[in-house]
């Protein structure tokens, strides 16, 4: 039996995800988002041209390969729909190629309107959601009342509808009022159902199996990022799914014992788009220079994302959670003209120095140890292979692998498509 290979985030996402699984696709049959929903926005460059991708997995632009939208995604038809159409526009032929699971969640607009409505009455406490309707839509699938793709095929589904609905318009009492025009969110919502309805429905969990006890390479793709896990992320600054490679057997329905490679993705540096704690975080000149070299603006929100030095601890414990064969380092190309680059190597907290993360990091004053290496002041756009990279360079991958104890197989030196050194 093949085993399926997994690609996902080590940070709090954005770590470059679409790009690399873009890139590896080449080499797959198969390519599978097994969790998250339109809250991830996945960026491709290739030919001059940019993309971003919510709930279309990043193989969608490599002709012939087969792209799967797997039972533990939520999937809003509305966002789907306005993705699908910017596929035609590039004339991308996705009709025969793009399968969603019936097992998938739907988001409804009274998701978004609730997920809207949970923020603000939050106020300060917010998480910084993207307001996709993401946390309500997972809160009805464990609640057992949520809507899947498959319940489009039953002749009751308005009925099902309505149920829900009426039930989150109750609830939506309690909440502070925001705006939301939800006769016209609804119009558009069931207009883009039939874009949809258009696609194949599989039973995901028998199609996976069978493509792998066929030989048929499958690559899993991940959105957002481990430190964003519901079980292991800062909570409560979390989304609502599973992120790590445990989240790839309940997403798609494979056995552990049929997991592969793992490929975890780190940046050069770090950052986070939302509430939360980052231990790292530079809220000083180094901060905004690392945005502003790595255009550090969020793909689904434009929000401005918080930025600062890669954390090492924190890796460590990611790489733990998900079993990580292969690092990717992306962005490190950002770094090329800082003079002087840190990692955080330990944290200090409670009186002590640990390399574990605590139990809460919302609540424990956490003081990051560093350790400063030389930068090398030079352009990587020529580089192609790991010994072509400057000295300084070379000497920070190894010094990082060496405590995080895995090798960086893959770095990537810009956002487009051949900026990719494979080691
Ligand atoms: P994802 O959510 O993990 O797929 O990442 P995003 O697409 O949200 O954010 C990553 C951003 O960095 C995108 O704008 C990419 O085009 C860009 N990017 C990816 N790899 C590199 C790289 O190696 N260097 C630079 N400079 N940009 C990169
Ligand atoms: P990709 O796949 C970065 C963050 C939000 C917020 C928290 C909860 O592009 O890496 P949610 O909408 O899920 O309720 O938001 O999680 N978040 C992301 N941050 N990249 C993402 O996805 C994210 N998806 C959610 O900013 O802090
Ligand atoms: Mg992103």
């Amino acid at each position: 039996m093949q085993k399926i290979d997994v690609i996902l985030g080590l940070q709090w996402g954005d770590e470059g995800k679409g790009k690399i699984v873009d890139y590896l696709a080449q080499d797959y049959d198969i390519v599978a988002r097994f969790q998250g929903g339109p809250n991830a926005g996945h960026t491709l460059k290739f030919g001059g041209n940019k993309y971003i991708l919510h709930t279309v997995p990043s193989g969608i632009f490599r002709e012939n390969l087969i792209n799967l939208i797997g039972n533990g995604v939520v999937l809003d038809p509305l966002v789907f729909q306005r993705e699908l159409q910017s596929l035609e526009q590039s004339s991308v032929n996705f009709q025969k190629r793009l399968l969603v699971s019936r097992k998938a969640h739907l988001i409804v607009p009274t998701h978004r309107w609730l997920d809207a409505a949970s923020e603000a009455h939050k106020g300060k406490a917010k998480i910084g959601s993207t307001l996709k309707g993401i946390g309500p839509t997972y809160m009805d699938k464990t609640g057992r009342n949520g809507l899947r793709v498959g319940d489009l095929e039953a002749s009751n589904f308005m009925e099902q509808y309505e149920a829900l609905k009426n039930k989150h318009l109750e609830l939506l009492q309690i909440y502070p009022e925001v705006d939301f025009d939800l006769k016209a969110e609804e119009k558009k919502w069931f207009d883009s159902i039939e874009a949809l309805r258009a696609l194949t429905f599989v039973d995901s969990e028998y199609y996976v199996n069978n493509a792998l006890s066929e030989g048929k390479k499958i690559l899993a793709e991940g959105a957002q990022g481990s430190m964003l896990d519901i079980d292991f992320g800062t909570y409560p600054f979390v989304t609502s799914s599973n992120t790590i490679t445990a989240g790839v057997c309940t997403g798609l329905g494979v056995a552990p014992q049929l997991i592969g490679r793992v490929i975890g993705i780190t940046k050069a540096y770090c950052t986070r788009v939302g509430s939360g704690p980052f231990p790292t975080e530079q809220e000083n000149e180094t901060g905004e220079k690392l945005r502003e070299q790595g255009m550090e603006f969020g793909s689904t929100t434009g929000r401005a994302r918080r930025c600062g030095w890669i954390d090492l601890p924190q890796l460590r414990y990611t790489i733990l959670l998900n079993g990580v064969t292969d690092l990717c380092m992306t962005k490190i190309d950002v770094l090329n003209d800082f003079p002087e680059l840190k990692a955080a190597v330990s944290y200090r907290y409670d009186g002590k120095e640990s390399d574990q993360l605590p139990f809460d990091l919302c609540h424990t004053d956490v003081d990051p140890s560093y350790e400063s290496y030389p930068g090398w002041n030079a352009s990587l756009d020529e580089a192609r292979t790991f010994d072509a990279l400057p000295e300084n360079a070379k000497n920070y991958l190894n010094r990082l692998e060496k405590i995080l104890g895995v090798p960086f197989s893959m770095i990537s030196t810009g956002p487009e498509r051949e900026k990719l050194i494979i080691r």
